[in-house]
């Protein structure tokens, strides 16, 4: 029996990175998985590694900052799955390098609160109403350590947008107990997804690592284990907080 058997779950962003590590988990404990993300490559590479472990999933896009594609990709997945019990909005990223605050355009600005904090808001926003009419439901959203803390390296826009999702996680979860929804929100220091690997310098990767209590930096894996306590029933009294998955090196 696997912590999910007979659940359905949409993970946002799964077609790379920490959401495909979050996705194959999810199916290894039995749920039946929507992996969503734009590029179909990526996604059937995805949905393919699902297959052979023996899980089942499926492949969903949309344009995550436009509520008309979430609503189509909902409905694909309740035609298909059935009724989704776990949402995980994990899509998004940051889109602008470090800097000082006067040199952010505000186009920049733009990109990074749509790609991450109203993408949350929308894929909550579809997903949500059938949850609560359901009476049972577990959200999952995703900030970053670069919210947790000031850090004259954090780009603001993208700390910004991700602390906007922690307060929106905690006020859902105010809001949906009664409801029999649980939301929850992990925040990841940086983890070494293919990308992060093959982005970031040795040399940042070694100041990093001194970072850590915890002397390693955080797989995906790392993040799909948080992701799978809180989507079970073992977490099944907890709702609103604020996971840090950072190797130590977040504490408040
Ligand atoms: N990696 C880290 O170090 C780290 C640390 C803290 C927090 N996080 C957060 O964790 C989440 C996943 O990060 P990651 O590093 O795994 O990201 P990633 O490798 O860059 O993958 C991002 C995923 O989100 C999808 N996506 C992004 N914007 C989208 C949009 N507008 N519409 C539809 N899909 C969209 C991408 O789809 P396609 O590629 O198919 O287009 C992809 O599946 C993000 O929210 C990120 O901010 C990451």
């Amino acid at each position: 029996m696997g912590a999910l058997n007979e659940k359905v779950a949409l993970v946002t962003g799964s077609s790379r990175g920490i959401g495909a590590a979050i996705a194959n988990r999810f199916a290894r404990e039995g749920a039946r998985v929507a992996v969503h993300g734009r590029d179909a490559t990526a996604l059937s590479v995805v949905v393919g590694e699902i297959g052979k472990n023996g899980g089942t999933a499926i492949s969903v896009t949309a344009d995550i900052t436009r509520f008309a594609e979430i609503e189509i990709m909902r409905g694909r997945v309740e035609k298909e799955l059935g009724p989704i019990d776990i949402l995980v909005a994990n899509a998004g990223g940051s889109f602008t390098p470090p800097g000082p605050l006067e040199g952010i355009t505000e186009e920049v600005w733009q990109a990074s609160i749509d790609g991450n904090l109203t993408a949350t808001f929308l894929t909550i926003k579809s997903i949500l109403p059938g949850m609560k009419e359901r009476k049972a439901g577990n959200i999952i959203t995703i900030s970053s350590a670069a919210a947790r803390r000031p850090y004259p390296q954090s780009p603001i826009p993208y700390a910004a947008a991700k602390a906007g999702i922690q307060i929106l996680t905690q006020v859902l979860a105010a809001q949906t107990g009664s409801y029999g929804v649980r939301a929850n929100c992990i925040a990841p220091e940086t983890i070494l997804t293919e990308r992060n690997d093959a982005r970031i310098p040795d040399a940042q990767k070694k100041s990093l690592l001194d970072m850590h209590p915890i002397k390693r930096l955080g797989k995906p894996e790392d993040v799909a284990s948080a992701a799978l306590f809180l989507a079970s029933e073992d977490a099944g009294w907890i709702s609103g907080v604020i996971l840090d998955v950072a190797g130590g090196s977040v504490m408040v």
